[in-house]
């Protein structure tokens, strides 16, 4: 599919994005480990979340009700997680991968075998492969461990203290996850802080996890989990497209609603205010342990954007857009976030490879790149022309950059835009919802 987004300013309006992809897979895994039912409210529609609940499907639980905004689901908890008939599939969705797997490693006597599309049989797996073998889990994966397809014979594992060598909240849950089925406890030192929907959830659904500051403390299941209601807020990755959208172009002034933002998450916001964006909080309060806020952003002069090695965590999945506003704005420089190179498809390649297509100067380090403002692009008038880019099959890059067609004097073509549909299906629409002048 084939997208252009085209110049436009004044955008106006309230909006509410989706519920949130990270807080709604994780949502249904704990339906699968709890027992009884469980109510997921506000759920993702990303396709990345349908292969979570396929998955935990095929794992035994049933779907008793659903609609659009409201999903039940039923299960006889952790210690009687069915042995799937079929290889499950992960589709394009590391934190499936990664979070089952975790899971599945404790779950003894019964084999569970994961794969998933191309892209994911390339990224990664030897980051939870390891510490999973540490704990005494019987997994394997192609070439050393590091490749899907995965598989794993559940067996009794013991707790470990694994100091992380990859910020990643994925790994973390991964741990976590498979410490609930095992014989001790588990210390895990990230590396730097990371997204912890994970610990939050555990938390609420009963269960016991201590953090301080960088360390996480859990603890095996003393007694089943029991099933409750979980109110999804809405996604701030997504809701952070708008806010470019919004901070980019003439005139605007909108309203995003219900829009989750944990401190592990929201950072983008405290990052974009240092550097002059108007942006502000409102209506604050928390939901299931989830801080949840409306966030009202203004067309704003937005100065050079300079992100470090330890931002790089809290902003992991907003890196791309970082780079959308720098070209817009006023430049931006990322680096210490070698980590994009593993994500859906290599974002530190995508996004220099696009803006160079864009005509706009970008650098590219091993580890990040630095975009120039098209002033010092050379670029006409110091404005972006536009032009064809690729979303590289990434949700985040095709999202991206329709936001910087927003601010192009010929609009952007994205093609491969279908792809938005692993995290934000609704995107093309809801970019049209605002009003514009
Ligand atoms: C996620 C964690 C992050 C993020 C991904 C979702 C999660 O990945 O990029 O989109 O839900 O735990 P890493 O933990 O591998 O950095």
């Amino acid at each position: 599919m084939e997208v252009t987004v085209k110049r436009k300013k004044g955008l106006k309006g309230e909006v509410s994005v989706p519920g949130d992809k990270s807080i709604t897979h994780r949502a249904f895994i704990f339906s699968l480990i709890a027992r009884g039912e469980t109510e997921v409210v506000n759920y993702s529609s990303a396709a990345d979340c349908a292969s979570t609940l396929r998955i935990v499907e095929q794992c035994g639980s049933s779907v008793v009700y659903r609609d659009e905004k409201t999903v039940r689901i039923k299960s006889d908890g952790i210690f009687s997680v069915k042995e799937p008939e079929d290889v499950l599939d992960a589709g394009n969705s590391g934190t499936t991968m990664r979070l089952m797997s975790g899971l599945f490693s404790g779950i003894e006597g019964k084999l569970f075998v994961l794969s998933g599309d191309n892209s994911l049989r390339k990224r990664p797996m030897k980051r939870i492969t390891e510490p999973l073998k540490e704990m005494g889990a019987e997994i394997f994966a192609r070439a050393g461990g590091n490749f899907a397809p995965i598989a794993i014979y559940g067996s009794k594992l013991h707790g470990i203290r694994f100091e992380m060598g990859v910020a990643s909240a994925q790994v973390k849950s991964a741990v976590i996850l498979a410490t609930l089925s095992a014989d001790g406890k588990s210390e895990i030192i990230e590396k730097g802080i990371t997204r912890d929907h994970t610990e939050v959830m555990l938390k609420e659904f009963g269960g016991k996890i201590e953090t301080h500051g960088r360390a996480v403390t859990v603890y095996p299941l003393e007694k089943p989990l029991k099933g409750r209601s979980v109110f999804v807020p809405n996604d701030f990755s997504s809701a952070a497209y708008f806010i470019a959208a919004a901070l980019i172009t003439e005139k605007s002034d909108i309203l995003l609603k219900d829009v989750g933002v944990n401190r592990t998450r929201s950072y983008l916001v405290e990052k974009l205010k240092k550097s002059g964006a108007d942006i502000a909080l409102k209506n604050t309060r928390v939901l299931n342990g989830e801080s949840v806020a409306d966030i009202s952003v203004r067309s704003s002069d937005v100065s050079f954007i300079e992100v470090s090695a330890e931002e790089v965590p809290l902003l992991i999945d907003e890196l791309p857009l970082i780079a959308v506003i720098g070209a817009a704005k006023n430049g931006a420089k990322v680096t210490g976030a070698e980590e994009l190179r593993f994500k859906e498809t290599d974002r530190i390649k995508a996004v220099c490879e696009n803006m160079k297509r864009l005509g706009v100067e970008c650098r590219e380090f091993p580890d990040g790149f630095e975009v120039l403002p098209p002033r010092s692009s050379g670029l006409k008038g110091g404005t972006l022309k536009g032009g064809v880019v690729s979303s590289f099959s990434d949700h985040r890059i095709a999202m991206s950059f329709a936001v910087l067609g927003l601010v192009s004097e010929e609009g952007i073509v994205i093609n491969g835009a279908e792809c938005v549909e692993i995290s934000f299906p609704e995107f093309f629409e809801l970019l049209e919802r605002f009003s514009y002048e």
